[in-house]
């Protein structure tokens, strides 16, 4: 089978496009027939090594890249019991998604409703669980919460902006163009400001007061700006360092900004098991079937152009979720 595979770290230039033995499901994985695969700034961060040495996503060279996929179960592991051959599935935070076929853990399958086409399925997966983690467990959601979102237009950016408004949350956002604020006032954000003077600008949408919440997966440019906008004894979530990562902030900073509380959350300590996975999967699958929840593919890539997907993410001129159509 082709497979996108990297052998070293470094720019989209590594990426080696290889001939692979189909793999074999183990007992307790199923071999799925890949259709589409999300491509995410995960593989980004992958391809330049930040995950080498992580305990949570330990990543060995040579390896598939690619996170999340959508197809159909053409093998089963001997000790699979709840699926079936022929069932349309999706998932995520399994390493190997670019390429033809993934031997995934049964567990980690999410039943895709027939409704519902498979590439808009691989386009929900990553971005749509991380956003409802966010969302529905960190961000102290209800009529009268206020949350700030970075990079609103963002992958993740829209998916949360969507589900915050949902849950009555007054959501404002920061984008870096004009362009990108419209499109997250589209998605129901209150008012999206630029990254310029945020902290500022939101504090005079509060009254002073601060957010509740700040979503930022930005990183170095941002998080410390983002302790200014937070209310007294606010929540900061960092999940994320498209900007570059924090690495020199002291704990009494947090307390200089108002006894803030301060979380750097990773996906995998919230998927921690199938029923969880499904119930997650479910609600995000129905939203985008009865049309409260839209995710729009930015772009669509094959295997010979992922490059083009990768340079438009770090250019910062994707809005969406672009998207590998395999063979
Ligand atoms: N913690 C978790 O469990 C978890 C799960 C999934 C993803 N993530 C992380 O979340 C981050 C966002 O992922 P994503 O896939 O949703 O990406 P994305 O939002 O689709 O793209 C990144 C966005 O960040 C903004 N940005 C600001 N500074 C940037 C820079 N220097 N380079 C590139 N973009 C920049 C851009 O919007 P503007 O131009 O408007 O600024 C862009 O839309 C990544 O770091 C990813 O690894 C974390």
């Amino acid at each position: 089978m082709r497979a996108i595979r990297i052998a070293r770290y470094g720019g989209p230039e590594i990426l080696l496009r290889e001939d692979i033995p189909v793999p074999e499901p183990a007992p307790d994985e199923a071999l799925v027939r890949l259709r589409h695969s999300g491509i995410n700034f995960m593989d980004i961060h992958t391809r330049q090594g930040k995950y080498e040495g992580s305990r949570t996503y330990p990543v060995r060279l040579p390896t598939t890249l690619g996170i999340e996929g959508a197809g159909e179960v053409v093998a089963l592991g001997r000790d699979v019991r709840d699926l079936r051959v022929g069932d349309r599935v999706a998932y995520c935070l399994h390493w190997g998604s670019y390429a033809e076929y993934a031997a995934v853990p049964a567990w980690r399958l999410a039943p895709v409703p027939d409704a519902l086409p498979l590439d808009r399925a691989a386009a929900a997966m990553f971005h749509g669980l991380t956003a409802h983690d966010l969302a529905h467990d960190l961000g102290r959601a209800g009529p009268g919460v206020t949350w700030l979102v970075h990079a609103a237009s963002g992958g993740i950016g829209q998916i949360l902006v969507q589900m915050g408004a949902r849950l009555g949350v007054t959501v404002y956002a920061t984008t870096s163009t004009e362009a990108k604020a419209a499109v997250a006032r589209t998605r129901g954000a209150a008012a999206a400001v630029p990254y310029e003077g945020f902290a500022e600008a939101v504090r005079g949408m509060t009254s002073g007061r601060g957010v509740d919440v700040v979503f930022d997966a930005v990183g170095r440019p941002t998080l410390r700006e983002s302790l200014r906008a937070a209310r007294r004894q606010g929540l900061v979530v960092n999940f994320g360092a498209v900007g570059g990562a924090v690495r020199d902030l002291d704990p009494i900073e947090l307390g200089e900004a108002g006894s803030l509380f301060l979380t750097r959350p990773r996906l995998a300590d919230h998927l921690p098991d199938g029923p969880t996975i499904r119930r997650r999967t479910a609600d995000i699958f129905g939203a985008l079937l009865d049309g409260t929840l839209i995710i729009e593919i930015a772009s669509r890539h094959t295997m010979d152009d992922v490059e083009a997907a990768h340079a438009a993410l770090e250019e910062r001129r994707v809005v969406g979720k672009p998207i590998l159509d395999l063979p």
